[in-house]
C-alpha cells in the first residue's frame, strides 16, 4: 500500500481545511492530519473516535471534511474551545469529558466503519490501549511516536513496531510531498529546516484494525 499515493488522492478534499483551520497550542501537525483524513476517505470511514482534543485543532480538522460522525474525548476540557466546536459542528460532533483509556472502547460502534485517533493518551499509553480496540476498528492513528533513539522516544517507537505499525508520517518521501503544510507550525519555532523540525518533534503512527483491508 502506497500511503503517499493515498494522501495525494485525497489532498484536494483536505486542502482548504489544512490551509484555513487555526492551529492551537499543542496541536498535531497538519501533515499528520492529512494522512489520517486521507485514510478516512480511502477506507469509507463512518465514525471517528478521537481522544485528546485540547484546543480542538485536530477535532476541527476531523469535522471540516468528509461526512463521518466524530466522537471526541478530553480529560481536561477547555470550555472556550468546546463552545467554539459545539457552535460550528453540533450536527456531526459529540464532545465528551472523561478518560479516553476508559471511554474510547465504549464509543466504538461495531456497526460503523470506525477509525480512532489517539493524541492523549499518546505514545506508550496509546500503544497499550490500541490492542484493546484493534479488532473492532478499521485503523488507528497514534500521535507522538518519537523517533527511535530520540530522547525518551525509543520505547514508544519500539512499542509501535511491536504493535504492527504500518506507517510513520516522518517518512522522507511523505514529508517532501506534504511537509509544506507544517510551515505555519514551523514559523517562529527556531528550526532551520523541516527535517530538523520533524526530528525534534513527534509523528503519527498508523496501525491496522481488524477491519483493515490489507489487499487493497
Ligand atoms: C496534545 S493535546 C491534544 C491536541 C489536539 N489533538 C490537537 O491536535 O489539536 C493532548 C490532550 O490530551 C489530553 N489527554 C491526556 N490523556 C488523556 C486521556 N487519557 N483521555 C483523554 N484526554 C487525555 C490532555 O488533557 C491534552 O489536552
Amino acid at each position: 500500500m502506497d500511503f503517499c499515493e493515498i494522501a495525494r488522492r485525497w489532498e484536494p478534499e483536505c486542502r482548504d481545511a489544512l490551509e484555513t483551520v487555526q492551529i492551537g497550542g499543542g496541536a498535531m501537525l497538519p501533515s499528520e492530519l492529512l494522512m489520517f483524513l486521507a485514510l478516512c476517505f480511502e477506507n469509507r470511514i463512518e465514525l471517528v473516535v478521537e481522544s485528546g482534543r485540547k484546543n480542538g485543532f485536530s477535532t476541527e480538522m476531523l469535522c471540516s471534511v468528509g461526512d463521518w460522525r466524530v466522537e471526541s474525548v478530553e480529560t481536561h476540557v477547555i470550555a472556550e474551545a468546546d463552545a467554539r466546536l459545539a457552535s460550528r459542528y453540533d450536527e456531526r460532533l459529540t464532545l465528551r469529558h472523561g478518560n479516553g483509556k476508559l471511554l474510547v472502547p465504549t464509543l466504538i460502534d461495531t456497526k460503523k466503519r470506525t477509525a480512532v485517533l489517539l493524541d492523549g493518551p499518546k505514545s506508550t499509553g496509546a500503544n497499550l490501549l490500541y490492542p484493546k480496540i484493534r479488532d473492532s476498528i478499521v485503523f488507528c492513528g497514534i500521535h507522538d511516536v518519537p523517533l527511535l533513539g530520540s530522547e525518551g522516544g525509543g520505547d514508544s517507537r519500539r512499542a509501535s513496531i511491536a504493535n504492527g505499525v504500518l506507517y510513520f508520517t516522518d517518512d522522507e518521501k511523505y514529508l517532501a510531498a506534504f511537509g509544506h503544510y507544517d510551515r505555519v507550525w514551523m514559523d517562529g519555532s527556531g528550526y532551520k529546516s523541516h527535517g530538523d523540525f520533524i526530528k525534534a518533534r513527534c509523528v503519527l503512527g498508523i496501525f491496522p484494525g481488524g477491519l483493515w483491508d490489507v489487499d487493497r
